[in-house]
């Protein structure tokens, strides 16, 4: 959400006639769009506002400003903390960028904006600006969260869930087919509960999307296990352009820990739906977030996790080892989980999910998938850079730049743990029958109700 946000901000100066000028040196304004989920990132957006203080010693009418939720959480205090700040706004902030800047550039001001919409309405609007459509777009469509698990600062620095109507989301989806998009992945943090006081559900956004022709491909981040309700799991399998793939991050597989986290489920009702899935889409690719080290887990809970990533067999992991965050409810958890354990914790994991991923990888070669070619390589060479339909990275070769924006034929020849290799064959697109390299490699044994 933050790349779709810092293109939404892009979008908007450009319309007041700024143009990108990527050296930070020679910029007139710098815009920093920052993330709090963890200590990491913040420490980050802290050090690379040091190494821009020589150049706005250099430049005084530089204008520096931090957007994003670092903004939204370090306020005022950021501004008085760095003296040559000029700006700090919140998420909510990006499309009154242009708004800001002119308070700091034609008033003279130092500025902070850390409004947050008012829950008065559940229902938000935000239309598209897009100057051109790519062949993958991203499109926010609820913003905020309701849940307020223990350890995350989302809920404060994104506020309560707001979504945006249908009729607006399927005008913007129209507009980015009609120019050349195939794949449109619908964003929000928790996004399976799309359309709460607006009587609308993401089931249905779903359908009407499937019905627009142009559009090939759709997908949405982020589920949580307890929203994902059956009329969207049943959708998987049936819904033709909905791809095969799903972010369903379990957090921890103890009941212990899930319970401290405030998650709302069971590593057994977790489990269930995992199962409803491959029922629904028997090749249904998961991925999925872990945090390891939340306070108070104890080798049997982080085992418990170990078991969860082997049963499963995920596609994709996202590891976090647990960083408290100021004015959570863990924050001030005693019992924390010393660092080289959580780091010792944080390999055994990793080992364990890309061992399967890397399976999964290998199976993949002498295989053909259909990929959509996103475009040209950012490793440069020959490469197209393109996604199978269960969400792998695929480096293609032997297809020009004339491909990009179509799905084709990818013959996969060499993979290791983070993409695929694969030659363009030329030959007629393959129907939608492979889609996930391989099948469970551990079988998650069925409870009675589905075996
Ligand atoms: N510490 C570590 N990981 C976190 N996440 C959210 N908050 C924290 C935190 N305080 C992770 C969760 C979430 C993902 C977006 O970031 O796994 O799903
Ligand atoms: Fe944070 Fe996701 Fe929990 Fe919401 S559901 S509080 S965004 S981890």
């Amino acid at each position: 959400m933050n790349v779709y946000d810092s293109e939404r901000m892009g979008s908007v100066l450009r319309a007041k006639g700024f143009i990108a000028e990527p050296d930070l040196a020679k910029a007139d304004v710098v815009l920093i769009n920052t993330c709090s989920i963890r200590d990491k990132s913040e420490h980050k957006v802290l050090s690379l506002l040091g190494q821009l203080k020589p150049l706005k010693a250099k430049n005084p009418n530089k204008v520096i400003g931090i957007t994003g939720c670092v903004g939204q959480r370090m306020g005022r205090s950021l501004l008085q903390r760095v003296p040559h700040l000029d700006l700090v706004m919140g998420p909510d902030g990006v499309d009154r960028v242009g708004e800001l800047l002119d308070e700091v550039v034609l008033r003279g001001r130092r500025v902070v904006d850390t409004q947050m919409d008012p829950v008065k309405s559940r229902q938000y609007s935000q239309p598209l600006l897009r100057e051109k459509s790519r062949p993958n777009e991203f499109l926010t469509i609820i913003k905020g969260c309701d849940h307020f698990c223990t350890y995350c600062i989302v809920p404060f620095v994104r506020g309560r869930e707001k979504s945006r109507s249908i009729a607006e989301i399927l005008t913007d989806v129209e507009k980015l087919v009609a120019g050349g998009t195939k794949e449109v992945t619908f964003l929000g943090q928790n996004i399976n509960t799309f359309g709460k006081g607006t009587s609308e559900t993401l089931a249905q956004l779903i359908n009407a999307s499937d019905a627009i022709s142009g559009l090939e491909r759709i997908r949405y981040v982020t589920s949580h296990p307890r929203d994902l309700g059956d009329d969207l799991i049943t959708q998987f399998g049936s819904v033709e352009k909905l791809c095969p793939a799903l972010h369903l991050p379990f957090q921890s597989g103890s009941n212990r820990i899930l319970k401290a986290m405030a998650r709302l489920y069971t590593r057994e009702e977790y489990l269930v739906k995992i199962e409803k899935l491959r029922k629904a889409c028997p090749d249904i690719a998961m991925s999925t977030d872990v945090i390891v080290g939340f306070p108070g887990e104890t080798e049997e809970d982080f085992e418990e996790t170990l078991a969860m990533i082997r049963q499963v067999g995920f596609s994709g992991l996202y590891l976090f080892k647990y960083s408290p965050r100021p004015g959570t409810r863990a924050f001030g958890l005693e019992e924390l989980v010393p660092d080289s354990v959580a780091g010792e914790r944080f390999d055994r994991v990793h080992a364990a999910a890309y061992e399967i991923i890397n399976r999964e990888n290998q199976a993949a070669i002498g295989r053909h998938y259909p990929c959509l070619i996103e475009s040209v390589d950012r490793k440069g060479g020959d490469y197209l850079m393109a996604r199978t339909l269960s969400n792998k990275v695929v480096h293609v070769l032997n297809a020009g730049p004339a491909c990009v924006g179509k799905i084709v034929d990818v013959e996969i020849v060499d993979a290791n743990q983070s993409n695929l290799k694969g030659y363009y064959t030329g030959a007629p697109r393959p129907e939608r029958t492979e889609t996930t390299p391989r099948k469970i490699p551990t079988p998650l044994p069925l409870s009675p109700a589905f075996a």
